[in-house]
This record gives C-alpha cells, structure tokens and sequence, in this order.
C-alpha cells in the first residue's frame, strides 16, 4: 500500500513537472537566439520558376521577397564549394561525371530543361544562367539573406570548407547547416558549434520519443531548426504506386505523431524554428 502510495505520487510528480515544463520551457532552458526568421523558403533558390540552384534562380528568390534560400552544397575535385543538388551530372548536364572528379573549371552548364523533382511531369525552361555557382558566389550576391545548407556528402574537407566559408563572409548567424544523416550533422556541429543545425532524421524520431515519454521538456537540445516535409504531401507528390506499404505507413505515422501543436509550441519557446516543407 505504501509502496502504490509513494509509486503514484512520483508519477503524478513527473506528469506535472514535464507538463508543467513542457508548457514553460524557458523555467528550465534559456530561449536560443533566434537569429533569423524565415516563413517562405526557396528550395534550390525556387526550382521550378528558374533552373534550380543557379544565381538566378536565387536573385529571382530574393528578388519576390523570400526569406531564405535552401541549397545543396557539394564539392569539386580541386575542394570548390559548389551548389549542385546531385552529386553527379547526369540528371542536370547530361553527362556520366560526379562532381568530385573534375575541377570547378572543367564543371559542364547545365541543360536547358530540367526536370523539377518536387512537381512530377514539370519542365523548367532555364534562362540565360546555366552555371553551376560556388557557394562563395551566393555569399557574396546575398549577404543579408539567410541561407540554409545542406551538405550533401559526408566529407569532412566539405565540412570544414563551407564553415571557412560562413566565418569569413561573417554570416554563422544567417546560416543553418545539416544533412538527414546524424553522422554529418555531429561533424558539422563539432567543426563550428557556433553555426545552427537542422535535426538530422534520426535525432526526429529521438525528438518523438522524448516528446512522448515526457522527457522532452528537461533535456537539452543543440538543433535549432526543424525541418519537416508534411509527410502527407510526400505521399501525394510521389506516384503513389511507386510508394510501398512501409514507406505508406511511414508517411501516416509521422503525420500522426509529428503533427502536434504542443511539441511546435514546446520548441517555438525554446527559440527552436519549426518549419514544414510544403513546396
Ligand atoms: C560517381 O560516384 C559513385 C559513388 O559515389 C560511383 O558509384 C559512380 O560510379 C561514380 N560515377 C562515375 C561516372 O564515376
Ligand atoms: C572529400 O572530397 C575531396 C574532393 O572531392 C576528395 O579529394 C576527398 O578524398 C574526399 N574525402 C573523403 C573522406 O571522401
Ligand atoms: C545527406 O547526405 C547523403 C550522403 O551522405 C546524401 O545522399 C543526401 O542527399 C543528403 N540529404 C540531404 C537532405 O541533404
């Protein structure tokens, strides 16, 4: 009887205080800086009303007003930080190469047309650009615009270089940076902690799991952003047919215990942005 007793109160205790904490972050975290606000991002600077990632899809982005541009970085044989979505040159130029074997002069235009991923039986006639850009270029073009970098091959020369690259254009603080992969982002994290991180998909699902277990609210978090597609419209965009039972399951599932408005409040306290990826 005791025992039920003193049980019940510590549950009753913990329920309360992670509630309570869940509700008041800022009792037991400081509230990160936010550093910059962003409501309309450009995945690869607005594909689709220009070829994706080039300078004028970005000048176009920035030009109607977005408030971040999201791009790709990879690098060259001769360690250039360039932005390109694929590591390879197939899909954009037209030839069997990667990035990593030719240096950033010998680096192809882009075609002319190119599908647009996100939007299934889409062209984008390109403009007038068709270069591939150096990350430098975008930092130089756009100092005031907030960028968000995904690093898109786990290589530690890339790591270093792109946060060189933040340092010296003095812009950690309109920069967030990350991958899916938590190997990458503990690498960029560990290479300039002063730079922002986007939650890597495995730490989404620690996210979940600490949300739901009430452990959330007394434990520290180091992302600052994110970022989720709505799962819901992933399974829309994506030829359902070619969607299997798992990846179906996976998508409803995150919807479900993604979704909740008392987690985005929890994190929005916490001065972590919560963003979801509509296209
Ligand atoms: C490009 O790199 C991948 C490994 O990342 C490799 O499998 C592929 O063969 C390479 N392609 C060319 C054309 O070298
Ligand atoms: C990183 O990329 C550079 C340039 O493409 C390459 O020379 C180097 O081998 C890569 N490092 C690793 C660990 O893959
Ligand atoms: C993450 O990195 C992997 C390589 O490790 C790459 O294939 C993938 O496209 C990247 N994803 C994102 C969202 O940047």
């Amino acid at each position: 009887m005791c025992a039920a007793v003193y049980v019940l109160s510590t549950v009753t205790g913990y329920v309360l205080t992670s509630a309570l904490l869940l509700k008041c972050p800022n009792l037991l975290h400081r509230k990160k800086r936010e550093t910059f606000v962003s409501k309309h991002i450009s995945h690869r600077g607005g594909a689709g009303e220009n070829l994706e990632n080039t300078m004028m899809a970005f000048k176009h982005a920035v030009d109607v007003g977005t408030d971040m541009l999201e791009l790709d970085c990879h690098l060259t044989k001769d360690e250039q930080v360039v932005v390109s979505h694929d590591g390879d040159l197939q899909r954009t130029c037209g030839i069997d190469t990667n990035i990593s074997d030719v240096t950033y002069a010998e680096l192809p235009p882009y075609l002319c047309r190119l599908g647009v991923t996100f939007q299934r039986e889409c062209f984008c006639e390109g403009g007038e650009d068709k270069r591939i850009p150096l990350l430098r270029d975008v930092f130089d073009a756009f100092p005031n615009t907030p960028v968000n970098i995904d690093i898109k091959v786990n290589n530690d020369t890339l790591i270093k270089k792109v946060s060189e690259l933040v340092v010296k254009y003095d812009r950690a603080h309109l920069t967030v940076w990350g991958n899916a992969s938590n190997q990458i982002v503990r690498k960029c994290y560990k290479e300039n902690p002063h730079i922002p991180v986007l939650f890597s998909l495995p730490r989404v699902l620690q996210l979940l799991g600490l949300f739901y277990t009430g452990l959330l609210p007394f434990v520290p978090i180091k992302e600052q952003f994110l970022e989720i597609p709505m799962p819901s419209i992933i399974t829309k965009l994506q030829d359902p047919s070619r969607l299997t039972r798992g990846q179906r399951f996976i998508a409803w599932l995150a919807d479900t215990l993604l979704m909740r408005k008392a987690l985005f409040d929890h994190l929005t306290a916490r001065g972590i942005q919560v963003k979801l990826h509509l296209w």
